[in-house]
């Protein structure tokens, strides 16, 4: 047979069992040479004689991971996966699929196109397209209703989710659960018991009793489509899944896989499917960086953390949730009582969440965890991370004191946001040891960590930053040293851009508006109001004090935050929080004090569209974006695009800023920067990067590529 499917024949307890094993490693994707195997093995054990049931099966880690999402954008070649399951289906005599590992989109839809399905109780099932920007192609809105109904098949095909075995068989995605640890055997057991039981062919594309209910039902259908365009926010491939799995109630199964199929064309031409596939294969790059391939991660068996404030305390409890024991040092015993109290506040919420129970709350708290005025007690630890105050001197300070107590081979990390890695790692004897974790607020949540690497820092150094990101579940981008590293330098630049527009003549609400309209959780300011206003103000008091003299359009930030008015927390920042609420509202006095310092400062306001916010917001952070790959700051522009995907809020379904750009035309963008540079050259120079790239014809992917 083909390469990677194969055909045995086995003998079984009333006849023989033909053996379908797909063998495409790494996940057994469907490929063309995988779609063309399992056509001609479903044609072949029609035809025969000696089998009576066949059995699926993928060989190594998993069954079918989904569709070569490789090909997606390629010139489609046949057959395609919906004729190979509608042959599967049609096959007359009674085919089993085994799963293990994952059967996801294409890989769930082969299953569902099957007779009976067993799988191993380790198997994951999901129909995840939504996150490629597609709708399951191959059946998947068509069946799965049919076998499980209308509402659960949406949440599965809606969410993307990965559904455990055991749900999967309360659901009825699965008949039986396995065991054991070879879904081989465990087709070929379930295989003989079709058998003995005379189990006949069962087609799902003739199932109707799920979806009877659901036929006609417009109250239903618009209370699920409703909520799913709240929640898709400019998606489109969402609401194209509810309409797929409305036609799979309101037409004959051929007619709604027509349907199905023409909603997976569209998407798959669309600039989301781009973009949300670069994130996906970004994803997977981003961890491929030069360091891992010359040094092993070193142990990481015990950590420390300097510094029980917010941060330290969060990236204490994300270590805790690892499994790692920290121990977490302060500066006397009343800062050690309060560090345990952050640490304790934040596993409770965890309890009260459903994150943890309470013996492992207790275990995380009392056994993993424990805090300690004395610095000498980082001995012990194999990775040190000073979370101290964001100041040079203070942690320039504290690195003495780690050299001094630290065991040989200890990996030193600052959790600096700013700060000079090399100026820092000098103050030890170590400085190859040293290097930076940038963690995000809350860092038991964020996904995000940047690992910057110093000029001195070795390669197994680098290597025990990113195993550490693993161990914590969270991805991890290599960054250089500069002021700000990737993400916050970019953060910089819009958000001074946001305050030039406001000084001109922009409200805050339109810019938030304009940003959320663009695909983020939220704007801005509505982010200040969050993170408290105070920070902010605090900073760039440091920054004028130091001297700092350009242009400054800060002024209402300041008023605001000297008005004690510092965001969500003291009820008013930007906006007005009513009592209990967490959302905004506009707050006349904000728009009074912005008037006021615009004519102190002579400015004739004038109107904003959303447009030109976004244009001007957007080619803020591609001109810095490009200027930090040029500098080598970040390896390539797609760690660009997932540190502010994860760390930002940057809209997943835009494929981050550097993707985006090359969507929307590097030309385009630099059009943009190029009108902009007119009335303020002294913040738009171009970047020599983008110059170059729209001179050469490329674009930001082009460097992903040639960095692959
Ligand atoms: N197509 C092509 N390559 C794939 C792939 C796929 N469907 N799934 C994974 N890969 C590649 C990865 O890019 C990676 O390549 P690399 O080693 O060169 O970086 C390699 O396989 C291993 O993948 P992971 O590193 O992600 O391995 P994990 O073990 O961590 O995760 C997984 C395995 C859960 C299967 C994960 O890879 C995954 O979620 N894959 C995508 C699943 C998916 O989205 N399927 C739906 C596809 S669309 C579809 O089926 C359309 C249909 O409806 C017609």
């Amino acid at each position: 047979m083909s390469e990677v499917v194969s055909y045995e024949i086995l003998s079984g307890d009333k006849g023989g069992i033909a053996v379908i094993s797909i063998d495409n490693p790494p996940v057994n994707a469907a490929g063309h040479a995988v779609r063309k195997g399992l056509m001609e093995a479903a044609a072949r054990f029609n035809e025969d004689a000696a089998a009576s049931v066949a059995v699926i099966v993928g060989k190594g880690r998993t069954f079918i991971a989904g569709a070569d999402i490789r090909e997606f954008g390629k010139p489609i070649m046949h057959p395609v996966l919906y004729e190979v399951v509608n042959a599967i289906e049609a096959v007359d005599k009674p085919v089993v699929c085994a799963i293990h590992g994952t059967a996801l989109g294409g890989g769930l839809e082969t299953a569902l196109s099957c007779h009976y399905r067993v799988a191993l109780k380790s198997a994951k099932v999901g129909l995840p397209e939504v996150h490629l920007g597609l709708l399951p192609g191959a059946g998947g809105t068509q069946r799965l209703p049919r076998l499980i109904g209308v509402e659960a098949a949406t949440d599965i095909i809606v969410s993307g989710r990965h559904v455990s075995a055991p749900e999967a068989l309360k659901l009825g995605i699965v008949d039986a659960l396995d065991d054991g640890d070879d879904p081989r055997q465990a087709g070929i057991d379930f295989a003989n018991r079709v058998m003995n039981e005379n189990m006949p062919v069962r087609r799902t594309s003739e199932m109707e009793d799920k979806i009877a209910s659901a036929r006609g039902n417009k109250a239903l259908f618009d209370g699920i489509m409703a909520s799913v365009e709240k929640k898709a926010r400019g998606q489109i491939s969402p609401i194209k899944c509810v309409e797929a799995i409305k036609a799979a109630t309101e037409l004959p199964f051929d007619e709604g896989m027509k349907f199905e199929r023409d909603a997976f064309i569209e998407l798959l031409g669309t600039e989301q499917r781009d973009a949300l596939i670069h994130a996906f294969f970004s994803d997977r790059e981003v961890g491929k960086v030069p360091e891992l391939a010359t040094g092993a991660p070193r142990p990481l068996d015990r950590a420390a953390v300097i510094g029980g404030g917010t941060m330290g305390s969060g990236i204490t409890c994300a270590m805790l949730y690892s499994g790692l024991p920290v121990t977490m040092i302060e500066r006397d015993e009343e800062s050690a009582a309060k560090g345990r109290a952050n640490v304790e506040k934040i596993l409770d919420d965890g309890l009260k969440r459903g994150k943890i129970d309470q013996a492992k709350r207790d275990r995380l708290a009392n056994e993993l965890y424990s805090v300690s005025a004395d610095i000498a007690d980082i001995a012990e630890a194999d990775i040190v991370i000073e979370a101290a105050f964001e100041n040079m001197d203070v942690k320039k300070e504290l690195f003495e004191r780690i050299d001094k107590h630290a065991k040989p081979g200890a990996v030193l990390a600052s959790n600096t946001s700013y700060l000079n890695i090399d100026e820092i790692a000098a103050m030890t004897g170590r400085p190859q040891d040293v290097l930076g974790l940038h963690f995000f607020s809350p860092a038991h949540v964020m996904k995000l960590l940047e690992v910057v690497v110093g000029a001195k820092t070795l390669p197994d150094v680098t290597a025990t930053g990113f195993a550490l990101a693993k161990k914590l579940r969270k991805t991890a981008v290599r960054a250089g040293v500069c002021d700000g590293f990737i993400g916050n330098r970019i953060l910089e630049r819009y958000l001074t851009q946001a305050a030039y527009m406001i000084e001109e003549g922009a409200s805050p609400y339109e810019i938030d508006k304009a940003v959320v309209n663009f695909g983020y959780p939220m704007g801005p300011h509505q982010m200040g109001d969050l993170a408290g206003l105070d920070i902010g103000y605090a900073n760039r008091k440091r920054l004028r004090d130091s001297g700092w003299n350009g242009r400054y359009a800060h002024e209402h930030m300041d008023r605001i935050a000297e008005l004690g008015r510092f965001g969500q927390k003291t009820g008013r920042g930007v906006y007005i929080y009513d009592q209990g609420s967490r959302s905004g509202r506009e707050d006349p006095e904000v728009l009074e004090i912005i008037d006021r310092v615009r004519e102190e400062k002579g400015i004739e306001p004038k109107t904003f569209t959303e447009e030109e916010i976004m244009r001007r917001y957007f080619a803020a952070m591609v001109n810095e974006g490009a200027r930090i790959v040029e500098e080598g700051i970040a390896l390539r522009p797609l760690d660009v695009d997932i540190a502010m995907l994860y760390g930002y809020g940057f809209p997943r379904w835009r494929g981050g800023p550097m993707k985006q750009a090359d969507i929307i035309g590097l030309d385009k963008i630099l059009a943009d920067i190029r009108e902009f540079e007119e009335n303020d050259p002294e913040f738009w120079r171009p970047a020599k990067l983008l110059v170059d790239l729209v001179e050469r014809g490329e674009n930001f992917d082009s460097l992903n590529k040639k960095a692959a």
